[in-house]
């Protein structure tokens, strides 16, 4: 069974409607961590070593995070920033990461139809991603599609409890190795 780090980032998480639903739906899957990274690091001070202790110990590493300004919260940044060093998460002696995947599962204001060319958001989802994607690929990690909540902000309950079934379906495929990219 793959072993599945969920990297929760969302400075607000008391007032989240969406990603609680989603950290909700998964965080009493055994293999399943949530590790909810401004509960820890309140303070911005990430403790490197037991971050990395923690990849180590897990095959899928999963970025849940509310969209902001097309990328991810500034906490999850710096933690990008302070973990993935030189020799852990690339470079020649990176091995650590390799042969490991890597997901973002997100919440985004827009429409699915706001994120694509001619849209008001111009991008699809999977374009402003790539940073992670080419991130995951010079760390030797692959990449999958990410799971994206759209319109998070005027979903019904019905429709963030349906989205959470998605993403809970989604995450005990992977840990079957059900991967895709
Ligand atoms: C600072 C900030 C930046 C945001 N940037 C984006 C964005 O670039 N694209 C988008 O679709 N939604 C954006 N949003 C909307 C959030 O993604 C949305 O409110 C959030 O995913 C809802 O999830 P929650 O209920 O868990 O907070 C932004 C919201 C904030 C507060």
């Amino acid at each position: 069974m793959q072993r599945i780090l969920v990297l929760l980032a969302h400075p607000a998480f008391e007032h989240s409607r969406s990603q609680s639903y989603l950290a909700d739906a998964v965080r009493s899957l055994e293999g399943v961590k949530v590790h909810d990274l401004y509960h820890h690091y309140p303070d911005f001070m990430v403790d490197v070593m037991r971050e990395q202790g923690l990849l180590m110990e897990h095959d899928v590493i999963v970025f849940q995070h509310p969209f902001y300004w097309y990328s991810i919260p500034a906490l999850l940044k710096e933690w990008m920033d302070l973990v993935l060093e030189h020799g852990l998460g690339y470079g020649s002696t990176a091995v650590t990461l390799k042969g490991k995947y890597l997901m973002n599962a997100l919440s985004a204001g827009g429409s699915r139809s706001s994120y694509q060319a001619g849209g008001l958001n111009r991008f699809t989802i999977k374009q402003l991603l790539a940073p992670f994607e080419q991130t995951a690929n010079l760390c030797g990690m692959h990449y999958l599609e990410p799971f994206v909540v759209y319109e998070a902000d005027s979903l019904s309950e019905k429709q963030l409890a349906q989205y959470a079934e998605q993403y809970r379906n989604s995450l005990l495929a992977l840990q079957r190795g059900d991967t895709w990219s």
